[in-house]
């Protein structure tokens, strides 16, 4: 039996990765560390919160006592770090505490996998470290070879995270591994990220922001196909390794957006252009070659079927999105695009 702490599985991609594990793996234990931010909930984890396999703890993973007193208890072999404030735009609005949490919680977790001797710390990072690429490079994708570039608070703070993981493995011999993943999509994202900001909108007849002039690309991949690259990096990954996860999926933010609107039957007179967002990347692609070479993965969702089954999800789990889209990301959405939610109605 192995027992892992999933840290931030209250929120989109950590709770996808615990349904995954619970259901694939049948002998593991998962120990789910979160803050509970605004980002986390604990009723998308309500399916599991009775499985006797399954263990919730509400810490902080910057309260170095907290997670000292959990890794005494639980002894861990693995450790799949998944919290984060992961919001571009947020950074752009307030970084430090994505300093504090991107940078110094993954320091104090890498501290307490020394001192308790966790088998593996599998950091969950981003495509977004190697910046961007140029829209009229095709030809041009990121291998885990190309030089960390960042633009954003959100990912500068990624980036060092991956540094000081990296340097934990070579000073301390901890045994990392680091994925850095491209977009993803699924049942659960926060509605405050493009897909479902546009699907939650555009079911409420509200205006689709779309940033410049929606040309940005992004390389999206279905959440449940990121959950088994981990599974696979972990059971076979090289420690002191970075693997890239990418489907080779690259869309315009626009014709995601149109696309959106043809699948609700919503008119596409609702998309409005606003103001870009600083220092905007261009756009992002994965060269996903070396985890297919050395772990076998590939993808299994293509973006037809994936982005029908995400639309269905919100459909059919209004509730979910419609009660957390009230209180605190009402004040988000004012300072961010200007108005309410409610105030555009
Ligand atoms: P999310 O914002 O949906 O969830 C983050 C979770 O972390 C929430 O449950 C939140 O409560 C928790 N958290 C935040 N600060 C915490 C703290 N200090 N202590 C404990 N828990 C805390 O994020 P997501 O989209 O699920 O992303 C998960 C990870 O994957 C992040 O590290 C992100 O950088 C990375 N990633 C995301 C994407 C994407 O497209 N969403 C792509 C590549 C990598
Ligand atoms: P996002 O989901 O925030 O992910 P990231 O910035 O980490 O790639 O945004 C995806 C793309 O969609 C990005 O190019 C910015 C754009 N975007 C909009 O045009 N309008 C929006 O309201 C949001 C949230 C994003």
């Amino acid at each position: 039996m192995r027992k892992i702490i999933v840290t931030g599985g209250a929120g989109f991609i950590g709770s996808n990765f615990i349904f995954y594990m619970l259901e694939r793996h049948p002998e593991d234990r998962i120990i789910c560390l979160d803050k509970l931010t605004y980002a986390g909930n604990l009723s998308t984890l309500a399916p599991v919160m009775d499985n006797p396999r399954f263990r919730f703890v509400r810490a902080d993973i910057c309260d170095r006592a907290a997670v000292n007193q959990l890794f005494q208890e639980e002894k861990p072999d693995i450790v799949v770090n998944f919290a984060a404030e992961s919001h571009v735009d947020r950074s752009i609005l307030n970084p430090d505490i994505f300093l504090q949490t991107n940078i110094i919680g993954t320091a104090v977790l890498m501290d307490a996998c020394r001192e308790y001797g966790a088998a593996r710390f599998h950091q969950v990072s981003t495509d977004e470290v190697y910046g961007d690429l140029p829209l009229d490079r095709p030809d041009l994708l990121f291998t885990e070879e190309t030089p960390i570039h960042t633009s954003s608070p959100y990912s500068s703070s990624k980036a060092s995270a991956d540094l000081l993981s990296l340097a934990y493995y070579r000073t301390y011999g901890l045994p990392v591994t680091i994925s850095r993943c491209s977009n993803n999509y699924g049942p659960y994202q926060f509605p405050e990220k493009l897909i479902p900001l546009m699907i939650a909108n555009a079911l409420n007849d509200r205006p689709l922001p779309v940033y410049g002039e929606g040309l940005n690309v992004r390389d999206w991949l279905y959440v449940e196909d990121h959950c088994l690259a981990i599974d696979r990096i972990l059971e076979k990954g090289r420690i002191g390794e970075v693997y890239n996860i990418g489907g080779h999926n690259e869309m315009k933010n626009i014709d995601i957006v149109r696309l959106i609107c043809r699948e609700l039957g919503k008119p596409e007179s609702l998309i409005s252009y606003v103001a870009d967002r600083r220092g905007h990347d261009l756009r992002y692609a994965i060269d996903p070659e070396k985890i297919h070479r050395e772990l076998g993965w590939l993808p299994e969702t293509k973006f037809a079927e994936g982005i029908r089954k995400t639309i269905c999800w919100y459909l059919d789990n209004r509730t979910w999105w419609e009660e957390i889209v009230s209180g605190e990301y009402q004040e988000y959405y004012k300072k961010m695009y200007g108005k309410t939610d409610e105030e555009m109605q």
